[in-house]
C-alpha cells in the first residue's frame, strides 16, 4: 500500500453497490461503422460516454472505476487512429482535468509509460499530482496497458531483488507480487464491464480479476449510460460472491 486509500468518499448509495468497476469500453469503431461514420468519431462519442459513466460513477458511490483507453496491442492499429486516441487523451485531460479536480475525483495512471511522447508522460503526471489529495472517487486511466506486460514488470523487480541478494527466490508468494504491479494500493475490481457484446479479457487486469464478477453488455460504449450501468451493477447484485468458499446457505 504505496499511497494508503482516500479516507473519505461518497457512501455507496445502495449497499450492494460494488466498490470497484472497471470497463472494457468497446465498440467505438463498430458504432461509428454503423452510421457510415470515421472510426475516430466513434472514440470522439466515446469520451463524452466516459463523463457520462464518470459522473455516474461518483452519484451511484462507486469509490473507483478504471477504464481501459489504450491496450498495449492497439499500437498494431493504424497511425492516423493512434493519433486519434493520443489526442483525445491529450484534449481530455486538458479540457475536464479542471472539472473532474472541482468534483474530487483522484486520478490514477497504470500502464507503460516508457516510450510515450513527453508531453503525454507530462500530462499524466500533471493529472496525478493535481488531484492527488482527492477523495471522492478514483479514476484510473489505463493507458498503454497489457496485464501480461504489468505481470512481467512485477516478475523483473522481483528478479533484481533476487538476484541483488535483497530477497531469496523462497519468499516470493502472490503478495509479494501484486506489491510490484501498477496500482498495488487499489483493490481488486468487484466488477468488470465490457460492452458490444465481446466476452473476453482481452490482456485488461487478470491478475486482479481473479474474482470478479463480468458483466458483458450488448451495446457499443459511445451508447453506454447511467441506466446501462445501473443495469450492470443490478445483474453484479444478482451474483453470488464466493471467492472459492461455499454458498452462505450451505456453509453454516
Ligand atoms: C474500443 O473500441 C475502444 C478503444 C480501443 C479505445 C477506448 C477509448 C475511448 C473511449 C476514448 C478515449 C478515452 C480517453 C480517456 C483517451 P474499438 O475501436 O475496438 O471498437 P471496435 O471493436 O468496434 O472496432
Amino acid at each position: 500500500m504505496s499511497e494508503g486509500a482516500p479516507s473519505e468518499r461518497a457512501e455507496p448509495v445502495r449497499p450492494d453497490t460494488p466498490r470497484h468497476v472497471a470497463i472494457i469500453m468497446d465498440g467505438n469503431g463498430r458504432w461509428a461503422a454503423a452510421r457510415g461514420l470515421p472510426r475516430g468519431e466513434g472514440h470522439r462519442r466515446g469520451v463524452e460516454a466516459l463523463r457520462r459513466v464518470v459522473r455516474a460513477s461518483h452519484e451511484l458511490g462507486i469509490a473507483y472505476l478504471t477504464i481501459f483507453s489504450f491496450s498495449s496491442e492497439n499500437w498494431s492499429r493504424p497511425a492516423s487512429e493512434i493519433g486519434d486516441l493520443f489526442g483525445l487523451l491529450r484534449r481530455f485531460i486538458r479540457n475536464d482535468l479542471a472539472s473532474l479536480h472541482r468534483d474530487g475525483v483522484r486520478v490514477r495512471v497504470i500502464g507503460e509509460r516508457e516510450g510515450l511522447d513527453a508531453d503525454i508522460r507530462n500530462l499524466l503526471a500533471e493529472a496525478e499530482d493535481l488531484t492527488r489529495a482527492n477523495t471522492k472517487l478514483t479514476l484510473v486511466v489505463a493507458f498503454n496497458y497489457g496485464s501480461r506486460q504489468e505481470i512481467a514488470r512485477a516478475a523483473r523487480r522481483l528478479a533484481v531483488e533476487v538476484s541483488e541478494g535483497r530477497r531469496t527466490a523462497d519468499s516470493i508468494n502472490e503478495n509479494s507480487l501484486a506489491q510490484y504491479l501498477d496500482a498495488p494500493d487499489i483493490p481488486d475490481p468487484d466488477l468488470i464491464i465490457r460492452t458490444s457484446g465481446e466476452q473476453r479479457l482481452s490482456n485488461f487486469l487478470m491478475w486482479q480479476a481473479a474474482y470478479s464478477e463480468l458483466v458483458f453488455v450488448p451495446i457499443h460504449w459511445p451508447d453506454f449510460d447511467r441506466a446501462a450501468l445501473e443495469g450492470a451493477i443490478a445483474e453484479y447484485a444478482r451474483r453470488e460472491r464466493r471467492f472459492g468458499g461455499l454458498a452462505a446457505k450451505t456453509a453454516s
